[in-house]
């Protein structure tokens, strides 16, 4: 039997992303989160990209010259009894496929929609990748304090584009100017909306009760509107259900506005209530559980040039099982080696600390020499290996060539450790000598060409190629894939990890291919 102290300090953690289209207010939420979780005294210093006001970081000097943050940085704070940690997904120009990586590492996601715009294509590709392990969604609808769409119509769009139900949890009095606050479904209760608070948390000022005359003194025809618009809305949306929120199939929906910073706390109440405490993976060897007293984790990310004097990279393991501790020994399943750790990083906003212990849920950063790559599993000892830790499909890409043709062997080199770090795929056809480098973030390209210059004294330049995108290659009979590697090979590469790889021009060409070769199976993800 686990000891109490241990489970409690499983059950009390919340590890959760963002997820939204570019100016949603990603960004602004994670403030007014953070400022609920007495992380920082006053909103407004995450990553500051517009006052140009930094977090401490001095990481690539192309994240200070373009004024954002390549890097994925994990918040924790205290809310209500619990431990939460915010992991955040790189969103604008920075968008890569370590904003999908992240989405493995969590066990629950916030997604933030501008009520004004709807579902965005973002977010529509972010659900997506949630969907691979059904991770349990909580939407805010923002940005009320704006005039916005109907709410009926959002939450229409929601539940038919992204294919989940929507269970409002709180409703909006009005929008814009005639913002007046938000009715709570659950509790019965309005809380009302005050302008110009939005840096500090304000009291909650409630009305108990929908009959309340108070409400109609309080927010004049309104009152009336919302009752009325209740009926609908109890008719024709869901309840919520916390079976049917953990399966992925349905969202509690809430209003607010981040700016003002109202909303954001509701929202903050669900998460902790509902969204589920720190959740086991499968390995190669069965599942693990997040109260498996025995340590173990994975790495969904590797970070590097955080400290550019000393060149380190940090890979950043999401604990899965019991409890890391300063100074113990672990195992690294892939190469069979242990390790002892004695400066694992804690992170916050740019910050990073060395800790003393860690528990399921947690993300912890491992200095990495090279030998960590994304995918590895650490344990206490055990040999098993996790899984669905996933590379993503490319969807742009672009043929690397050297400026001096002496250091092709460098080039190659280079591109296969960053591939191996998850900076970028690298695609090596089977009929030429070109190499083709993916991603799915248009930063990732001069990342690469910054690190290769940086890193492996290569001048590389890029040059367009006509590839569509990417798929990897399998078959269970070895045949068919034989034959199939003979008739196709004018499409064929082997990525970083020498998979075999089909690279379409066009995406009718590669439906095509598929029709013609039933037997062979085109994925999109490909497991570390
Ligand atoms: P992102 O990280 O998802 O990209 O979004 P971010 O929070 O940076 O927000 C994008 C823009 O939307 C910002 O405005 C931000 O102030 C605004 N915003 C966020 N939440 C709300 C809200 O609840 N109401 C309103 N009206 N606006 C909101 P900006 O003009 O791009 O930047 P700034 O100069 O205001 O910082």
């Amino acid at each position: 039997m686990a000891n109490q102290d241990f489970l409690n300090e499983i059950n009390k953690r919340r590890t959760f992303a963002i997820i939204s289209h570019p100016d949603a207010g990603k960004t602004t939420i994670t403030e007014k989160v953070l400022l609920f979780g007495n992380a920082l005294q006053r909103a407004g210093t995450v990553k500051g990209k517009k006052s140009g006001q930094h977090a401490k970081s001095d990481w690539m000097e192309m994240e200070k010259e373009r004024g954002i943050s390549v890097t994925t940085s994990v918040m924790q704070f205290p809310y209500s009894e619990c431990l939460v940690n915010l992991l955040d997904t790189p969103g604008h120009e920075d968008f890569s496929e370590d904003t999908y990586r992240t989405l493995t590492a969590v066990d629950s996601c916030l997604m933030v929609i501008d009520a004004a715009k709807g579902v965005e294509a973002r977010t529509i590709k972010l659900m997506e990748v949630t969907r691979l392990r059904d991770t349990p969604i909580i939407t805010f609808m923002n940005k009320l304090d704006r005039d916005t769409r109907d709410p009926i119509d959002l939450l229409d769009e929601v539940e038919s584009v992204l294919n989940i139900k929507c269970a409002p949890i709180t409703w909006p009095i009005g929008m814009g100017k005639e913002f007046k606050g938000i009715y709570h479904l659950l509790r019965d209760e309005t809380v009302l909306y005050s302008t110009g608070q939005g840096h500090t948390i304000q009291e909650r000022r409630v009305i108990k009760g929908l009959d309340n005359p108070e409400l109609d003194a309080a927010v004049g025809v309104y009152a009336g509107e919302l009752r009325e618009m209740l009926e609908l809305v109890k008719g024709a949306s869901h309840e919520f259900n916390l079976a049917e929120f953990i399966a992925g199939e349905l969202t509690p929906v809430f209003f607010g506005t981040a700016m003002g910073n109202f909303g954001v706390d509701h929202m903050l109440d669900g998460l902790v209530e509902w969204a589920p405490s720190p959740q086991g993976r499968e390995t190669d060897q069965g599942s693990v559980q997040a109260k498996d007293e025995k340590f173990s984790g994975f790495v969904f990310k590797i970070q590097a040039n955080m400290d550019p004097k000393h060149r380190d990279r940090i890979a950043f393991c999401r604990i899965v099982s019991g409890k890391y501790q300063k100074g113990m020994k672990m195992h690294q399943s892939r190469i069979g080696k242990d390790v002892r750790i004695s400066d694992a990083l804690t992170f916050f906003a740019g910050d990073r600390e060395v800790l003393d212990e860690a528990y399921a849920g947690d993300i912890i950063g491992l200095h990495n020499h090279g030998s960590i790559q994304i995918g590895d599993t650490f344990t206490s000892g055990d040999k098993f290996r996790f899984a669905g830790i996933p590379n993503f499909a490319p969807e742009l890409f672009k043929r690397i060539r050297l400026r001096d043709p002496l250091k092709q062997k460098q080039l190659l080199k280079g591109l296969i450790q960053l591939s191996e770090e998850g900076a970028v795929q690298v695609f090596r056809p089977l009929q030429n000598n070109d190499l083709i480098v993916g991603a799915v973030g248009v930063l990732q390209f001069d990342v690469v060409v910054a690190r290769l210059k940086g890193e492996y004294n290569v001048d590389a330049l890029y040059e367009h190629i006509n590839v569509a995108t990417a798929r990897w290659i399998y078959g269970k009979d070895e045949r068919k894939v034989d034959e199939f590697q003979r008739k196709a090979e004018a499409n064929l590469a082997l990525d970083g990890g020498d998979n075999l790889t089909y690279i379409a021009p066009t995406m009718v060409n590669l439906s095509l291919a598929q029709e013609r070769y039933p037997d062979i199976e085109f994925h999109q993800t490909r497991e570390h």
